[in-house]
């Protein structure tokens, strides 16, 4: 497995909830790595270019006022394998599917509020990257 990096977006709803620090905890504990990090306030154009594979979906509008709410903690983490890894620390997307043990599992209740983004494919992570770090 290669060392990969990822995208992780820390949400609004997490942030608001005071939990940056316990999911930051979660992927160091994995072994996870920071390489850089920004706290952003997404405006309309970044939420609407990160979500574009779900433009057409009726939940588009839902997403895009979610992401623009308050202020979300971006993060490139690496790390071995780490688009899965942090993939499966995170949880299943519904966190009423989420396992018990995750972040999703343990943190969160219901939609919208899933607290965290993590790319899904070497391919999102580098867009992803390019796009909320330029690179
Ligand atoms: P994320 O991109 O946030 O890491 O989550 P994900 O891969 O697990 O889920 P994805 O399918 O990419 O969906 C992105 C975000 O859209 C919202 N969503 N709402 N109402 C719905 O059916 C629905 N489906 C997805 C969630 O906020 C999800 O995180
Ligand atoms: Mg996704």
């Amino acid at each position: 497995m290669a060392v990969e990096r990822t995208l992780i977006l820390i949400k609004p709803d997490a942030m608001a909830r005071g939990l940056a620090g316990e999911i930051l905890r979660r992927f160091e504990g994995r072994g996870l790595v920071i390489q850089d990090a920004r706290l952003v306030r997404v405006d309309r154009a970044l939420a609407e270019e990160h979500y574009a594979e779900h433009a057409e979906k009726p939940f588009f509008g839902e997403l895009v006022s979610f992401i623009t709410s308050g202020p979300t903690l971006a993060l490139a983490l690496e790390g071995e394998g780490a688009i899965a890894i942090a993939r499966a620390t995170i949880g299943a997307t519904d966190p009423a599917d989420a396992a018990p043990g995750s972040i999703r599992g343990d943190l969160a209740l219901a939609m919208p509020d899933n607290l965290v983004h993590g790319s899904d494919s070497p391919e999102s992570a580098e867009r992803e990257l390019t796009l909320w770090f330029g690179g």
